[in-house]
């Protein structure tokens, strides 16, 4: 099932409100990732061209549209980038198919708002190795934004930690986006 609210604009509008390469190493660190990384929802791939530049090993991009699954995978081959897996797949119905403790890092960005969302952090943490990092940005509800879900289902920084800890996640730190993307928060948690 598709979650609500989850559709995209155009792609042009939707890039202008992420200097991705900075956000991007802020939230998977300065050495990025030593292992595989998975996103929730990939969409453009706006997240994971610049996510795979910085991640050693396979980065699997799950998408329940056709045309961003197909999309992103005519930019991973534009891009060279060999270690890009686009897959059609609907994680909320099927989950991500992957095997337990298998990844380094987890993606969920711009999505926490839909139905179950500690359900979809459970399956992260399920997925994530010891020690491995989920990474979380979502619209802010403290300032107006010119985007975003409806703000009776947008997620304070405040619920996403306390959805984290359910999951299981432990050492919850904020990210600090400002710079990068003014109109997002950022979490980081680890498994
Ligand atoms: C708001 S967009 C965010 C895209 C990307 N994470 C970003 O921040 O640029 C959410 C994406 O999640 C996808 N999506 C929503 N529900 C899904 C589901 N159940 N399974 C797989 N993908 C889903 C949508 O098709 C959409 O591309």
């Amino acid at each position: 099932m598709k979650g609500r609210e989850s559709g995209m604009p155009d792609e042009e509008f939707w890039n202008s409100f992420f200097a991705t390469d900075g956000a991007v190493e802020r939230l998977l660190g300065s050495n990025g990732v030593q292992g595989d990384l998975l996103e929730f929802g990939c969409g453009y791939g706006t997240f994971t061209i610049p996510a795979a530049r910085r991640t050693t090993g396979i980065v699997t991009a799950l998408d329940i549209e056709p045309e961003m699954v197909e999309g992103l995978r005519n930019k991973a081959n534009e891009c060279r980038l060999r270690n890009i897996r686009p897959q059609l797949r609907d994680f909320v119905a099927n989950g991500t198919g992957l095997d337990s403790a298998s990844q380094a890092h987890a993606m969920v960005f711009n999505l926490l708002h839909l139905e179950h969302p500690v359900a979809l952090l459970r399956e992260a943490h399920r997925v994530l190795q010891r020690g491995g990092v989920l990474s979380v940005i979502h619209w802010r509800s403290d300032i107006p934004t010119p985007r975003g879900p409806s703000l009776d289902i947008r997620p304070s920084p405040e619920q996403c930690r306390a959805w984290l800890t359910e999951a299981g996640f432990g050492r919850i730190t904020d990210v600090d986006l400002e710079k990068f993307c003014p109109f997002h928060y950022g979490l980081v948690a680890t498994r």
